[in-house]
């Protein structure tokens, strides 16, 4: 298992977390939480083995992790008070933290909404998932929330990032029901025939296809409606597509003010409107009760629902690919 120690992040690397008046998206209000925009702006070629079929390692690490730099996933399991992220990453954690205090209720948001939703689609029969973005593992995993429900239940994981990756792998040692694939939402292709490799999803049957907190660190150049529209049409009748996504409606100015001072760190993420995120279902049905601030969805109980649940920043929405269409 990798930890993380604390690692003296270089000197340049330190002069990254500094603002600098670099990009912005335009006329759209982005926020940064994630260092990959390097990688993103680097797109393997199409088939390309992103991934490792063994993980390499070296001192332990991943030989392809880069510290140079934060990264994504080891912020987001900072904020989740997870120990696979490195001083690099903490630094840009609490950099965002100071700006954006909602940011760590924002991600345990993110994962109950998950969890919920994982829920609803094994009550509603499914028991297979790919979970693209996945992240680091962290407590209640979907692999666990689903086979704790269906122990036949099968799970696919998908992450950019090394860590991630790396981390899976050594979690589901033994776990023949679940696979890990290291590749890039902007390649769908990609992953879905490295998923058909697996022999472990059938995309005959109905599939839970999972995007939590990744849709947003696809920039609009990299045409996340062509993406999501592949993902779906490779996904039998009867699938449910998951996501959630970050927005700037309904956000306190100073919020927006201070994601848009976050983007001018190396990372973006693209908050969308509502009927943005809305469109990533495509023709899919909306379940019950539609694209909704993620604690608004089916909460466990009403007192599960903060005063504010806009604070956190994201929508969260599932869809059915009913048989009906097409
Ligand atoms: C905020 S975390 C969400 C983790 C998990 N889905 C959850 O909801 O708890 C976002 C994850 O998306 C991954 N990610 C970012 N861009 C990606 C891309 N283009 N392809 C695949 N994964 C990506 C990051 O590495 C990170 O692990």
């Amino acid at each position: 298992m990798i930890s993380g120690p604390l690692l003296r992040p270089p000197a340049q690397a330190d002069a990254r977390l500094q603002l600098s008046a670099s990009k912005r998206s335009a006329g759209r209000p982005v926020a940064s939480a994630c260092p990959h925009a390097s990688r993103h702006r680097s797109l393997p070629h199409r088939g390309e083995d992103l991934g490792y079929s063994t993980v390499q390692k070296q001192d332990g690490l991943p030989a392809e992790i880069d510290l140079s730099r934060p990264s994504a996933a080891r912020v987001y399991d900072y904020f989740l008070g997870g120990a696979h992220n490195f001083e690099i990453d903490r630094q840009l954690a609490e950099q965002i933290a100071s700006m954006t205090p909602n940011l760590a209720g924002t991600m345990r948001a993110g994962r109950e909404f998950l969890r919920r939703a994982v829920r609803v689609l094994l009550h509603d029969g499914i028991d297979q998932f790919l979970d693209i973005g996945s992240g680091i593992p962290t407590v209640g995993n979907v692999h666990e929330v689903a086979q704790s429900v269906n122990p036949n239940a099968r799970i696919v994981y998908v992450d950019i990032d090394p860590v991630a990756v790396a981390h899976s792998r050594d979690l589901l040692v033994g776990n023949d029901q679940t696979g890990v694939i290291h590749a890039d939402l902007r390649d769908p292709e990609h992953i879905l025939a490295r998923a058909r490799a697996l022999n472990l999803l059938d995309f005959d049957r109905p599939l839970g296809i999972l995007l939590a907190g990744v849709v947003h660190f696809i920039g609009d150049v990299d045409r996340p409606g062509d993406l999501l529209a592949t993902l779906r049409a490779a996904a039998a009748p009867g699938s449910c597509l998951v996501i959630s996504h970050s927005t700037f409606e309904d956000q306190p100015r100073e919020m927006l003010d201070a994601q848009r001072l976050s983007a001018r760190t190396d990372t973006e993420i693209t908050l969308r409107s509502r009927a943005e995120i809305t469109g990533f279902f495509g023709d899919w049905t909306l379940l019950e009760p539609g694209v909704v601030h993620m604690p608004l969805w089916r909460p466990d109980s009403a007192s599960d629902v903060d005063d504010n649940p806009a604070q956190f920043g994201a929508f969260g929405g599932v869809a059915r690919h009913d048989q009906s269409v097409g």
